[in-house]
């Protein structure tokens, strides 16, 4: 299950509203407008990318301009330091693009005031607190993933970065239904992503030996193994009187 997506939380135990929400990398801040539906008094989102913040004030031009939310182009080490200024702060689907998972932390952390609480979504894979995969190259056709830990060395990490109270609230494998091509996003998606029985074993076998050269190995012995299996049912074809396999 390396493709599993982890919702985790800590501090205070619900959102409180009326509140200041930050969504880190918003994106288009679709989920901006969802913490606006759910009353938060104000919402922030920060995405450097420039196309997101247009396409969220083309919507709000619309949708409008008196309401309190906002995206703005800023990515989260261009926050202040030590802004503790916002009751919940959302970081949904960035932790594993970041090179340094503590740095994101711990600039989550400074960024809620005391007592506020961090709601975190991030892939996981499947494993003790001490397992942790590191992709070398991309993952699932993503660039730019550094570390996708198991659910308690998250809770682990974030513990460390001072986050009290972490806890785990769902935990579910990312499915084609939910990740897929639609009418408005006609380029490829999950499905065109992954080859479940391929990824999940090569994953697996990254997570037990930890070791690319291994991995390697592991592969020429799986492929030598087909060869030989097809030579030999080639060669028992021809042996046999019946000119059938055995
Ligand atoms: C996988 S998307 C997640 C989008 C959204 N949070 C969601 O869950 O649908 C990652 C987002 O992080 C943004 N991002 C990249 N670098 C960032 C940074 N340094 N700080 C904040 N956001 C960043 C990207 O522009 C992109 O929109």
């Amino acid at each position: 299950m390396s493709a599993a997506a982890m919702a985790i939380t800590a501090g205070a135990c619900s959102v409180q509203t009326p509140s200041a929400c930050l969504d880190v990398g918003c994106g288009n801040g679709y989920h901006c407008w969802r913490m606006l539906g759910a009353d938060a008094e104000r919402v922030i989102g920060i995405d450097p990318s420039a196309k997101f913040v247009f396409q969220f004030y083309a919507i709000k031009r619309f949708a409008g301009n008196h309401l309190p939310i906002d995206v703005l182009p800023l990515g989260i080490e261009h926050m202040p330091e030590k802004m503790a200024a916002f009751d919940t702060v959302f970081s949904m689907g960035i932790l594993y693009h970041r090179r340094s998972p503590m740095d994101h932390l711990r600039e989550l952390r400074q960024l809620l005031k005391p007592g506020g609480q961090l709601v975190l979504e991030t892939l996981v894979i499947e494993g003790a607190e001490d397992q942790l995969l590191v992709p070398q190259d991309r993952y699932a056709k993503m660039p730019n993933v550094w570390f996708i830990p198991s659910p308690d060395m998250l809770l682990s990490w974030m513990s460390k970065n001072g986050l009290k109270n972490p806890r785990m609230v769902d935990i579910s494998t990312t499915t084609i239904e939910e990740q897929r091509s639609t009418d408005w996003m006609k380029f490829e998606s999950l499905a065109d992503f992954w080859t479940p029985m391929i990824r999940v074993k090569l994953s697996r076998v990254i997570r037990r030996q930890c070791e690319p050269s291994l991995l390697l190995r592991h592969l020429i012995k799986s492929v030598l193994h087909l060869v030989e299996t097809l030579c030999l049912s080639g060669s028992l074809i021809r042996e046999s009187p019946l000119g059938k396999p055995h």
